[in-house]
């Protein structure tokens, strides 16, 4: 079977993003299903590309055994085919990614990380990058509830289990 590929994105692809990714993938393997999953991140902007994810993003998310190893890279067209699911984390991204098709097929691929939340009332995963601790654990907090929440989804669409 076709591997089912979700692309996680954000602005910088060093915070919210790349733990999105993270999450994700644990998500999937605690749910046995590892194998029929592709998962990646992007950023809009390329501000960061190359780089590993910021070091405050890592200290959070290691604390709770998520490993941030993936290295900054913007989002390409090409994504836009390759991928099943474009997961934004905020209405900025939603907007920019938007604005990089006009194919319906594609445009139909971009959904809202929050639209996937079960327990938290939250209609984006907030940048974190110019706040203190609180707003990384928030990011950490949210993408727990959505990741979980999106899997169900995709489990449900997809008829797996
Ligand atoms: P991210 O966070 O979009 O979650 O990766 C940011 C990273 C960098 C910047 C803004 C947000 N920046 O302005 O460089």
């Amino acid at each position: 079977m076709e591997k089912i590929k979700i692309l996680f994105v954000c602005l910088g692809n060093i915070c919210r993003s790349p733990s999105a990714e993270a999450v994700m993938k644990e998500v999937v393997k605690s749910s046995g299903l590892s194998d029929q999953f592709m998962i990646d991140s992007a950023g809009t902007s390329g501000w960061h590309s190359g780089e590993k994810a910021d070091s405050r993003m890592r200290k959070h998310a290691q604390k709770r055994d998520y490993d941030l190893t993936s290295l900054s890279r913007p989002v390409k067209t090409t994504d836009f085919d390759e991928f099943d699911y474009i997961v934004g984390m905020d209405d900025d991204n939603i907007f920019n990614l938007e604005q990089m098709t006009k194919l319906p097929e594609h445009q139909m691929k971009i959904i809202k990380m929050t639209d996937y939340c079960q327990n938290h009332d939250a209609s984006s995963v907030p940048d974190p990058y110019y706040g203190g601790d609180a707003g990384f654990e928030l990011v950490l907090d949210i993408l727990e509830d959505s990741c979980n929440g999106l899997l169900k989804h995709i489990i449900e669409t997809h008829d797996l289990l």
